[in-house]
């Protein structure tokens, strides 16, 4: 997490919701600094003049269990406004007095909720007295708390927003941080800047600042090996570092055999040249694909490489002495999907190689700056940095590479017809322009041989999927629109010029239920 000791702060407190983060990251929007703690770890937060609001976050408990927790008193003692989030909501409703239930009727997704009464919090919030919300509740708050009134209602929460303005304590039932919340952001804003009175000291540079400040804390004066990908993720992890620590800093590529077509080449020259950093490369191609041999099981895959990752690391790490420390470009929706950010109760997705696909001993201590941070904000940091064009708009690659687009087995065979496919798609994207366009695209190929006809001769060759997604952070996604046109000459430049594949479909599948990668 971002640390400062020296500006205002509103604390988030996680319970363990997946969108506590889009909390902390509207807040930064708006320019204002938060930090986000564990609901464990309330006791620990020391009072202080620059804590100037508390937001409770939402989170899969429900309060209506006798061991689920309840609101801290110590919260109260500290005397500064509250604002409540779905669980957040309820467990301050309970706190002063209010019922909690088990609601009949589930409400996920869009809902409507109507102004009942005026309120510092709604202040430009509602168009024509209504407003379309993001609800994902079961639980309701079922009696009204002492000292609150109902400030709006949806069909089926009665006390969608409370608030008590003497406290200065409000409790809002649906998610004013996700997108869907139509002017949810006035929400957030209305209680950073009417109610906490916070003052904006936040913005991209200050955040260099603070991250380059961090990083040397925190690694002092040991080495720091950075694992490179190529990405725009890591370059900026790397360039953080060269300013934080300068030569103590050794990039290390490793050439997985699971890159793109030509990546290899493209990346060293890039960071050579253009960002003259220091860098050792790895061509360790043969011991991927051995590993991988017969593994079929997603999660195996991310398992060996992310192991595979490490030893490497370490091995390399010996030869440059006094190493103690691997920086990697992580960030805030890879972390969220592998394991709770703060040890508060929310599921796990998938394994991100570099997160869940670590192994548990590691001798080399991990630097993960940008691990709070959203894509479209590091993208942001990095052009702040001064990061070539190219590699700023570089589409996401995902660590484990093509082998989570290759379900089922790995062959060196899938791989070389893999590379092909996806080149052709990236480069047609980039042609007609529409790379910009789109937060991510790529050719899979899926374990499935289909009877196709060309020249007259029946052929049995593999599927190629295309995926293309919009996203603003990776961590929702919405299939591309492409035209027939597009379609048809991708379709044709591919299955001319690629031995293997016969057929090619495309994915229309949104995130959720799908996930961007295949596995
Ligand atoms: P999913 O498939 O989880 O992907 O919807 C969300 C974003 O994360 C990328 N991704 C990864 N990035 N290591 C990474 O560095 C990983 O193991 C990994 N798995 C998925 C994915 O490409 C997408 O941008």
């Amino acid at each position: 997490m971002i640390k400062n000791k020296f500006i205002e702060k509103i604390i988030i407190i996680d319970y363990g919701s997946q969108f506590t983060q889009l909390i902390a990251r509207k807040i930064r929007e708006l320019g204002v600094y938060s930090e986000i703690i564990n609901f464990n770890q309330i006791e620990n937060l020391k009072k202080s003049h620059l804590i100037k609001g508390i937001i409770l976050s939402g989170g899969p408990l429900t309060i209506t269990n006798k061991n689920s927790s309840s609101l801290s008193s110590y919260i109260i003692k500290l005397n500064i406004p509250i604002l409540g989030i779905c669980y957040g909501h309820q467990i301050l409703a309970k706190k002063f007095g209010g019922k909690v239930k088990i609601s009949k009727k589930r409400e996920f997704g869009h809902a409507i909720v109507k102004s009942k009464s005026k309120s510092t919090i709604t202040k430009n919030f509602f168009k024509k007295k209504n407003n379309t919300v993001w609800m994902s509740h079961q639980d309701i708050v079922s009696k009204l708390p002492a000292g609150f009134k109902k400030i709006a209602s949806s069909n089926n929460s009665k006390y969608a927003i409370i608030a008590n303005e003497k406290r200065e304590y409000y409790g809002i039932q649906f998610h004013p941080e996700v997108s869907h919340t139509q002017n949810g952001k006035i929400l957030i804003k209305n209680f950073l800047f009417s109610i906490c009175k916070i003052k904006k000291t936040w913005n991209l540079k200050r955040q260099k600042e603070i991250l380059i400040l961090n990083i040397k804390e925190k690694v002092k004066n040991n080495k720091v090996i950075c694992a490179l990908s190529g990405g725009v993720d890591s370059s900026v992890v790397a360039l953080l570092l060269k300013k934080a620590i300068g030569n103590k800093l050794t990039c290390i590529f490793i050439n997985t055999g699971l890159l793109r077509k030509n990546e290899e080449h493209e990346v060293l020259k890039n960071f050579k040249k253009k960002l003259k950093l220091k860098i050792i490369y790895i061509d360790a191609s043969k011991i991927f694909t051995k590993r991988l041999k017969n593994i079929v099981n997603p999660e195996k895959k991310r398992k060996i490489i992310g192991k595979l990752f490490i030893q490497l690391f370490e091995k390399h790490a010996k030869k440059i002495r006094k190493v103690k420390f691997l920086a990697q470009g992580t960030l805030y929706p890879d972390l969220i999907e592998s394991k709770t950010v703060t040890g508060s109760p929310s599921s796990k997705i998938k394994s991100h190689h570099n997160v869940g696909g670590l192994p548990k001993k590691m001798n080399l201590s991990l630097v993960e700056p940008l691990s709070s941070l959203f894509k479209d904000e590091v993208r942001k940091l990095g052009q702040e940095l001064s990061l070539p064009k190219e590699l700023l708009l570089r589409h996401p690659f995902p660590g484990p590479g093509l082998a989570i687009r290759i379900p089922g087995k790995i062959t060196i065979e899938k791989i070389d017809i893999l590379k092909e496919a996806d080149f052709i798609f990236t480069n047609e994207l980039k042609k007609t322009r529409l790379y910009n366009k789109i937060w991510q695209a790529y050719a899979a190929l899926l374990p499935l041989k289909t009877v196709g006809v060309m020249g007259d001769k029946r052929t049995y060759e593999y599927t190629c999927l295309l995926r293309a997604v919009t996203s603003e952070d990776g961590m929702t996604a919405d299939f591309y629109s492409f035209d027939k046109n597009f379609f048809q000459n991708v379709s044709n430049k591919i299955i001319n010029s690629v031995n293997g594949i016969n057929r090619v479909v495309y994915d229309i599948t949104s995130k959720p239920p799908s996930t961007i990668e295949l596995e």
